[in-house]
């Protein structure tokens, strides 16, 4: 072996150690699959270039890394989604979805929080039983917004008076 392959061969390693284990996505072992992707998508259609992206616009503002990780784990969920319907035994099919699998796994909280916000918009505003509970909540819930943020860093002694909600 050559010094040159070998250090071909040391740099793939670490590569498949960390894309693996770091759980992030190695994106130039995915651009040939994602490549074979689009052919079967028929991603260069000209209709691709009307109108606005469908996702990444949506992130320029989300900057902040737990938001962002809400966001992203609903879109690689769409992702996962789409690709239920493609045929598997392609393989740059099978690896992309397992990539995006590995990555979902790794944004469990931005998952619960996504559900969190699904279950929002389905609760019923006009019910007058959930009307009740929203007023009572409704003190509680403002005070979670002018409260300081806490970071487990910096742990603020409990309230005296706990509400009663
Ligand atoms: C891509 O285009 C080809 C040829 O027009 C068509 O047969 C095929 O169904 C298209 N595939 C998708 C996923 O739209
Ligand atoms: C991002 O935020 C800025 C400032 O609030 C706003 O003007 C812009 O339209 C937002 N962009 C998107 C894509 O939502």
């Amino acid at each position: 072996m050559t010094c040159q392959t070998y250090s071909l061969f040391v740099l793939s390693v670490i590569m498949i150690y960390f894309g693996r284990f770091g759980n992030s996505l190695i994106l130039a072992q995915l651009q040939n699959d994602i490549d074979q992707l689009k052919a079967d998508f028929n991603s260069s259609h000209s209709d691709v270039a009307d109108g606005r992206p469908v996702f990444t616009e949506k992130l320029v503002n989300w900057t902040e890394r737990n938001e962002k990780r809400i966001i992203l784990s609903q879109i690689v969920s769409m992702y996962l989604e789409m690709l239920e319907n493609t045929d598997k035994s392609k393989d740059h099919v099978r690896r992309i979805s397992e990539e995006l699998y590995t990555l979902k796994k790794s944004l469990p909280d931005g998952l619960k929080k996504m559900k969190d916000l699904m279950d929002l918009a389905k609760l019923q505003m006009s019910d007058l039983k959930i009307q009740r509970k929203a007023v009572n909540e409704l003190f509680s819930v403002l005070h979670k917004l002018v409260e300081p943020s806490s970071s487990p860093k910096r742990k603020r002694s409990q309230p005296q008076r706990r509400c009663k909600c």
